[in-house]
């Protein structure tokens, strides 16, 4: 071998090595922003949940303890370690008591149910991930408890613009990517579209990754990203 091969060779090598690991910290950095999303969003829920006790709205309580599980079922993935496993799964079954709480109609069982999970998400909260990410969720059958998800992380994605919150809004579009990969992972249920939702699934993605990966901060530009995230939402549902 050439001694100028050598060095070509070795040049190739250390520059590929630099490339891999800035790729590596990247993705990482994208997986920090997408989990610290999933978290402000299953705070929200939780936010949500007792505004609905407050109402006197258990099914609107069921339905945010059903979103939350929903979600932090999505976090979970990010890390198989097992300290991260547990906590989260305490978050889980936490939501679940909410749940099952609301269907009684006990408000003082409610409420309990309710700091109870706050608890075990803050105590959740405290965990690093530390392990490999593992498969996304594959929705078996109607993807119709994924759409009430979307519909519920979109809203309060909107009203966080009216109130010129614009972090907490990219926040709700990275929650919304994470949610757009779930359908896409999907076999699209019972939709007639089904040979097209490769494609209507990933133009959803890209939206929302749009959105939530925007430099801007001026509500303005933030409202017209996510008016082309809904529009995603249309151009699928009118073909549905
Ligand atoms: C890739 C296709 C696709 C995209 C993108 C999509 N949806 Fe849907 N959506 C569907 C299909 C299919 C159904 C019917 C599901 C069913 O009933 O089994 C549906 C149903 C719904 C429903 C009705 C659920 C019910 O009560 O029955 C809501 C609400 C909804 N979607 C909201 C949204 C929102 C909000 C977005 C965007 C943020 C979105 N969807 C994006 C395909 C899509």
């Amino acid at each position: 071998m050439s001694r100028a091969f050598r060095w070509l060779l070795h040049g190739l090598v250390v520059a590929f090595g630099i490339f891999a690991a800035g790729f590596a910290v990247e993705a990482n950095a994208a997986d920090d922003a997408v989990i610290a999303a999933l978290q402000f969003s299953i705070s929200k829920n939780i936010a949500h949940a007792r505004e609905h006790l407050d109402a006197v709205d258990y099914k609107s309580l069921a339905q945010s303890a059903g979103n939350l599980q929903f979600l932090a079922d999505l976090l979970r993935t990010k890390s198989e370690d097992t300290p991260w496993q547990e906590a989260i799964g305490n978050v889980i079954a936490a939501a679940k008591e909410v749940q099952s709480a609301a269907g009684t109609g006990d408000a003082a069982k409610c409420r309990a149910a309710i700091e109870a999970l706050e608890k075990a998400t803050a105590l959740a909260a405290s965990k690093k991930p530390s392990g490999n990410p593992q498969p996304l969720p594959r929705p078996a059958g109607s993807i119709r408890p994924v759409m009430l998800v979307m519909d519920a992380v979109r809203g309060d994605a909107k009203v966080a613009l009216l109130a010129g919150e614009v972090q907490d809004a990219k926040k709700g579009a990275y929650v919304l990517s994470e949610l757009g990969r779930v359908v896409s992972n999907s076999s699209g249920g019972n939709a007639k579209n089904r040979e097209r939702w490769p494609e209507l699934s990933g133009a959803f993605v890209e939206a929302a990754l749009a959105a939530a990966r925007s430099p801007a901060e001026d509500a303005a530009t933030v409202r017209q990203l996510m008016r082309s995230v809904s529009q995603r939402c249309e151009t699928c549902h009118e073909t549905r």
